[in-house]
């Protein structure tokens, strides 16, 4: 946890590297010596030590930083140090963005999803300057789309995701336009309405404006499963366990527009997230159903499971309306792309070689790494349909992440385009990634933005 404080009585923590660690210890006092030379501190990743003060005791605290300063530093500390005020005492060796990675650590690490139970003791307290505020942001921003993640399907239905956003919008005096049940049909919206008509909780777009209307538009799209069942072509029981984090997209979209927003980042935001619930209903989208998308396409449903690109096709559609200078989309949308890169890196697809690389460097700056994958048009044969435009879903279970981004494509519109395809996910825990929901490309997409966009910093 992390507080803009401050408090005479903190204890100070330093950070050594491991090659660091002999010319700092030399620099210590002969007791704090006698007391690293009992212990098995050596400046490595993940070991810290209490070191005495004057009075021989405990006083201060050592902190391995291991290759150097960063987001894993102190990424367990919060958790495995006693309750109580820490601050930063010295990291030599580090640049400022290393050490505010290792304050964002500090917070991320000590996240807990306490909403139905409360963790045995509080996490310790990092305080930090006012100078530091935007880790402390980023750190709430990072534990509200967590919080929204790790919410159950019963408490984060597509009527709740709505009550999330109106408040968002409320906080910062953003605009929101509602389109739910029926109406989406009235507005061409089939797809949307398709997907989540079987559920009790209606489907419905959410869709979020703020900013001068003249400044640059970046637009923002969240897939919003709220549960995936699969539809008729049902999961099993094993794939359907997780599926509570299938609106972990429109959680990145609400997380990226309230830190854009809260910045008051100069750029014209719309934020559009169709919230659903893949149900299974007498009413359920079938196998071989043919939809009209919001923009005329026809579409096949070749797999009801691949629902996430049929609610994105029409926010999608929708968005190319107004021509957006970025569109950027965050989606749990295939399985095949954890196959690739696995649970730890979202894919990206982008349209523009400029972007993806800005994205990609921003994000290996802050630690929140991101592969580009290709649209590769060739595989485009892989979603043709006898009966319509296009099918939702490949037959051979061969590039499906791809194939996922090429449909996402063909309802983009012509202007710059990102797609990620993320996880959302911790499988384990590891240092500043606890167990559960997860922010994944979200910070390297905020900081490509506010380097992009922002008049000041
Ligand atoms: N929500 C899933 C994708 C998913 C599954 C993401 C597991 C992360 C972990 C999505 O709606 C889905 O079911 N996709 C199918 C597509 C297939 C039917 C073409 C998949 O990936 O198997
Ligand atoms: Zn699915
Ligand atoms: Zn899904």
């Amino acid at each position: 946890m992390l507080a803009v404080s401050d408090n005479p009585a903190a204890t100070p923590v330093v950070a050594v590297s491991a090659s660091g660690f002999a010319a700092w210890r030399e620099r210590q006092t002969e007791l704090a010596r006698a007391w690293l030379d009992r212990g098995a501190f050596k400046g490595k990743q993940g070991q810290f030590q209490w070191l005495p003060g004057a009075s021989g005791a405990p006083e201060r605290l050592v902190a391995g930083a291991g290759d150097g300063l960063g987001l894993a530093t102190f990424g367990e500390l919060s958790r495995r140090l006693p309750a109580g005020d820490y601050r930063l005492d010295a990291a030599p060796d580090s640049t400022p963005l290393q050490r505010r990675l290792a304050l964002l650590g500090w917070g991320l690490g000590g996240y807990r999803y306490e909403r139905y139970k409360q963790s045995e003791r509080a996490p310790a307290r990092l305080l930090i300057e006012p100078a530091d505020a935007p880790a402390l942001a980023e750190c709430e921003a990072v534990a509200w789309c967590r919080d929204l993640i790790n919410a159950p399907t019963n408490d984060m239905l597509p009527r709740h995701l709505e009550a999330v956003a109106r408040e968002l919008a409320a906080a910062h005096g953003g605009d929101i336009e509602l389109t739910v049940g029926d109406a989406l049909l009235e507005r061409g919206l089939n797809a949307i309405h398709a997907v989540g008509r079987a559920s009790a909780d209606a489907p419905r777009l959410i869709d979020l404006r703020w900013g001068d209307a003249t400044a640059p538009k970046v637009t923002v799209v969240g897939k919003g499963v709220c549960f995936d069942s699969g539809g008729l072509n049902l999961k099993t029981a094993v794939g359907m366990r997780l599926m509570k984090k299938d609106m972990g997209g429109a959680a990145h979209a609400l997380a990226l527009a309230r830190l854009v927003m809260a910045s008051r980042l100069p750029v014209r935001l719309r934020m559009l997230t169709p919230a659903v619930e893949n149900a299974v209903s007498a009413n359920a989208l079938r196998p071989g159903d043919v939809l009209r998308a919001c923009d005329g396409t026809t579409i096949e449903i070749e797999n009801t499971d691949a629902e996430g690109r049929l609610i994105l096709a029409d926010a999608l559609a929708l968005a190319a309306q107004d021509a957006p200078d970025l569109t950027i989309d965050f989606a749990t949308l295939t399985g095949a792309a954890r196959v690739a890169l696995g649970t730890e890196l979202p894919a990206m697809f982008a349209t523009d070689d400029a972007v993806a690389a800005g994205i990609a460097a921003a994000g290996a700056a802050v630690e929140d790494p991101v592969w580009r994958l290709p649209l590769h048009a060739p595989y485009r044969r892989l979603l043709d349909s006898e009966v319509a435009d296009i099918a939702n879903a490949p037959a051979a279970p061969y590039g499906g992440a791809i194939a996922a981004a090429l449909f996402l494509q063909r309802f983009a519109g012509a202007g710059p385009w990102v797609h990620f395809d993320v996880m959302a996910w911790n499988q384990r825990s590891r240092p500043a990634h606890p167990q559960g929901g997860e922010a994944m490309g979200l910070r390297s997409v905020y900081r490509y933005l506010a380097q992009r966009f922002a008049t000041t910093a």
